[in-house]
C-alpha cells in the first residue's frame, strides 16, 4: 500500500517557532526521507472559517503567509503538494456523507472540540460548522487516502474519530474504500509543545508570547532577552532551576553541540551549561544571549528564503494553484469510489438505468401473471352458474 502523508494547519496567523519545532521541521525531514509516496499539506481555510466566519479577510491573507512560511522552512513544492482546502468541493461532499455515520454524542465527547469550545467562549451557542469540524477533518484525511498524519497530541482525538468513520464506512457499505490513518506524533519531549516566551503553556497569538518565523533578527533578540526564566534565580551566583525554565526548554528544542564551539566555548554541550546554571554562577543574560545565537542560526536561512519568496509572489500563487489542482484530482477519485460504495453513483455508466428498467419490467410481468385471465374468468362464471343450478334443484 502506498505511504501517503496528509497534514495541515489553519491559516489564522503567521507560523511561529512552536509550529517549527512541533511540526514543520519534521515535515521537511519526512518529505526528504524518500519514504513516502506522497506528501500533502493542507492549508485548512474552510476549517479556520468555522470559528472565523465573520473574518474571511484574515483567513484569506494568512493563506499566503502560511504558504511562504512552509516553503521558507524547506517544504519543496516539487516534492509536496500545498493545497487550499476550500478550493476542493469534494471535501465538503465527503463531509456530508460521513456526517451520517457520526452521532452528536460522539462529537460532544471529542476532547479537543470540548477544550476549544471552552477557549472560544461559545457557551451554548456553538456553531454547527465548528462542532462538526472533526468530520470535515476526517474528509481531509481520507480524501487523500492518507496512511500517516504527522500532527501534535491535540490532534489525536481527530485521528481517532477519523479511524472510527473509516471503520464504520467500510463495514456499513461492505467495502475497503477508505484507509485508516495513523497519527505520527513529534519525536522528542521538547518538540511536543514549546511554551510561550512568558513561560505559559502554549505559544499563542492572542497571548502575544510568540516568536514568529518571519520576525526580523532584532525582534527575535528583543523577545529572547525578555523571556521568562527561573523567578528565584535573582543573583548570578544563585543556583538556578532548569525545569520549567523556558530558556532551557527552547535550548532543548534548538541547540546543537556544534553551536558551543562558536557561541559558548567554555561548555562542550548543553548538559554542561545546564549543570553550571544549576550550581549557580551562570547568569540569565548569558544564557539568553546564547539562546539568541542558537535561534538565529535556525531562523536566518528561513528569513533569507522568505525575503526571496516575498519578491516572487506569483511563484507562490502558482505553487498553491498547482498543489490544489493535484489535490482535487485525488479527492475526486476518492469521492467517486465513496459514492460507488454507497450506491449513489446514479449516472455513472448505465447500471442504474438497466437495473431499474429490469425491476419495472418484472413488476409488470408479475402483475400480468397474477391477474385472472379471460379463460379463468369464464371458468369461474361457469362454476358459479353450476352451483346456483344445483342449489335451485335442491330447493325444489
Ligand atoms: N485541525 C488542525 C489544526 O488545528 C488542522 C487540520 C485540518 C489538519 N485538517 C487537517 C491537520 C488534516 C491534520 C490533518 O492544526
Amino acid at each position: 500500500m502506498a505511504k501517503i502523508i496528509l497534514t495541515g494547519d489553519r491559516p489564522t496567523g503567521r507560523l511561529h517557532i512552536g509550529h517549527y519545532v512541533g511540526s514543520l521541521r519534521r515535515r521537511v525531514e519526512l518529505q526528504n526521507s524518500g519514504e513516502f509516496d506522497e506528501v500533502n499539506i493542507l492549508i485548512a481555510d474552510a476549517q479556520a472559517l468555522t470559528d472565523n466566519f465573520d473574518n474571511p479577510e484574515k483567513v484569506r491573507d494568512n493563506i499566503f503567509e502560511v504558504a511562504i512560511d512552509y516553503i521558507s522552512c524547506g517544504i519543496d513544492p516539487k516534492k509536496s503538494n500545498i493545497i487550499i482546502q476550500s478550493m476542493i468541493p469534494e471535501l465538503t461532499e465527503l463531509t456530508f456523507y460521513y456526517a451520517d455515520l457520526v452521532t452528536v454524542a460522539r462529537l460532544q465527547r471529542n476532547p479537543t472540540v470540548k477544550t476549544e469550545v471552552g477557549m472560544r467562549g461559545f457557551g451554548a451557542s456553538i456553531p454547527v460548522g465548528f462542532f462538526t469540524y472533526p468530520i470535515s477533518q476526517a474528509a481531509d484525511i481520507t480524501a487523500f487516502k492518507a496512511t500517516t498524519v504527522p500532527a501534535g497530541e491535540d490532534q489525536e482525538p481527530m485521528i481517532e474519530q477519523t479511524r472510527e468513520i473509516v471503520r464504520s464506512f467500510n463495514s456499513t457499505y461492505h467495502c475497503s474504500t477508505l484507509v485508516e490513518p495513523e497519527i505520527m506524533l513529534p519525536g522528542n519531549q521538547a518538540s511536543m509543545r514549546l511554551p510561550g516566551t512568558d513561560g505559559k503553556e502554549k505559544m499563542s497569538k492572542s497571548l502575544g508570547n510568540c516568536i514568529y518565523l518571519s520576525d526580523p533578527a532584532a525582534e527575535v533578540k528583543r523577545k529572547v532577552m525578555g523571556m521568562y526564566t527561573d523567578p528565584r534565580h535573582v543573583n548570578v551566583s544563585d543556583p538556578g532551576r532548569i525545569e520549567g525554565n523556558t530558556v532551557f526548554t527552547y535550548l532543548d528544542a534548538f541547540c546543537k553541540d556544534e553551536y558551543f564551539a562558536e557561541y559558548a566555548p567554555e561548555y562542550a554541550n548543553l548538559q554542561e551549561m545546564k549543570e553550571h546554571y544549576q550550581r549557580g554562577g551562570l547568569g540569565d543574560v548569558k544564557v539568553k544571549k546564547f539562546l539568541n545565537n542558537v535561534l538565529q542560526e535556525t531562523l536566518e536561512p528561513i528569513r533569507k528564503k522568505r525575503a526571496e519568496l516575498e519578491k516572487d509572489i506569483p511563484y507562490v500563487y502558482e505553487v498553491l494553484k498547482e498543489g490544489t489542482a493535484a489535490g482535487e484530482k485525488k479527492a475526486a477519485e476518492t469521492l467517486a469510489e465513496v459514492k460507488h460504495s454507497m450506491k449513489i453513483d446514479y449516472f455513472n455508466g448505465d447500471e442504474w438505468l438497466v437495473s431499474q428498467e429490469k425491476k419495472f419490467a418484472e413488476k409488470a410481468a408479475s402483475a400480468d401473471a397474477s391477474k385472472p385471465s379471460k379463460s379463468n374468468i369464464q371458468l369461474l362464471r361457469q362454476k358459479a352458474a353450476e352451483a346456483r343450478k344445483a342449489a335451485k334443484e335442491k330447493n325444489k
